[in-house]
């Protein structure tokens, strides 16, 4: 097997058109190449990561996604257009939740099968018992690549509204996780390796000020700094 390199996917569900659309439950994209930054992290893009501040461009274990929402109509909520990346021979995956601890979140997939082809997939966590199962969440656009270990995403989420008890309709608890790609292009055991509490994905910055990250921190506290200085001049 050749993992070091870019495999293409061809289409081999007639109902999809290549590269673009599909059903969420199992959908393989064209291999088109993906590359994902950081430009634009807490400017234009919400972003989560781990290990914080990580880069996902070259750094090993570098699991980050970001999530730009486009303006809400209602009643259908709002398009989530998602990138995802990270370091995994099985899948790698986004949730999305309105508590962690009880409930379901959504699931969003992208994953590699034992050739090192890309496909995606829709599933819902239990978060009571933490089992997961497929769904048939429509998913659009969605694009993939896999290079050895790592495997870069995008796609967009169609018309999402946040639970209620929420302060607003694009208000979710995320998680990052991973898992292990079983019998060809089954969905293994759900492994989180991060959660963040609620944020409002429709605000780039709502994950900066509380990110911990000492950069971010620092500049907290640089303009915290600023502010009490100009008020003591
Ligand atoms: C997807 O790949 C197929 C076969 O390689 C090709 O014919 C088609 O044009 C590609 N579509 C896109 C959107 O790249
Ligand atoms: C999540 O659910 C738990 C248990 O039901 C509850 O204690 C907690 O307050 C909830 N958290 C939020 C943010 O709603
Ligand atoms: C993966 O490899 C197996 C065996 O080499 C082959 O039968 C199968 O069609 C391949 N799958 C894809 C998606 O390329
Ligand atoms: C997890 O919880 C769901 C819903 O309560 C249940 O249907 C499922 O069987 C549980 N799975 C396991 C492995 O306990
Ligand atoms: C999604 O795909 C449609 C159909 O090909 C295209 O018109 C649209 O621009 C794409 N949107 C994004 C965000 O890539
Ligand atoms: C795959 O990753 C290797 C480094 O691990 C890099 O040298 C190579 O350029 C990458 N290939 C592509 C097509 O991005
Ligand atoms: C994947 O499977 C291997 C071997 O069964 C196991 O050691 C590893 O913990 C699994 N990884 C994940 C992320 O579940």
């Amino acid at each position: 097997m050749d993992r070091g390199l870019l495999f293409v996917v061809s289409m081999v569900m007639g109902c999809l058109a290549p590269g673009v659309s599909g059903n969420g439950h199992l959908s393989f994209a064209n291999n088109t190449e993906v590359h994902i930054t950081r430009t634009g992290c807490g400017l234009i893009k919400l972003c989560v990561e781990t290990p914080e501040q990580c880069d996902p461009t070259g750094e090993t274990g570098c699991l980050f996604a970001s999530i730009v929402t486009t303006a809400p109509s209602s009643p259908n909520g709002v398009d989530l257009l998602v990138e995802l990346v990270g370091d995994s021979s099985g899948y790698i995956a986004l949730g999305l939740t309105a508590n962690e601890t009880e409930g379901t979140s959504m699931v969003f997939i992208c994953a590699q099968n034992r050739n090192g082809s890309f496909f995606f997939r829709s599933a819902q966590r239990n978060n009571l018992n933490n089992t997961i199962s497929l769904t048939q969440r429509i998913v659009k656009n969605i694009t993939g690549s896999v290079n050895g270990t790592v495997i870069q995403c995008k796609f967009r989420v169609p018309a999402v509204n946040a639970p209620t008890r929420t302060s607003h309709v694009t208000t979710f608890a995320t998680f990052l996780a991973v898992g292990n790609v079983t019998n060809g292009m089954g969905i293994g055991d759900i492994n989180i390796r991060l959660t963040n509490k609620p944020l409002n994905l429709a605000d780039p910055t709502s994950n900066v000020a509380t990110a911990g990250s000492s950069a971010l921190t620092s500049q907290a506290v640089i303009v915290l700094l600023s502010v009490l200085m100009y008020r003591l001049s």
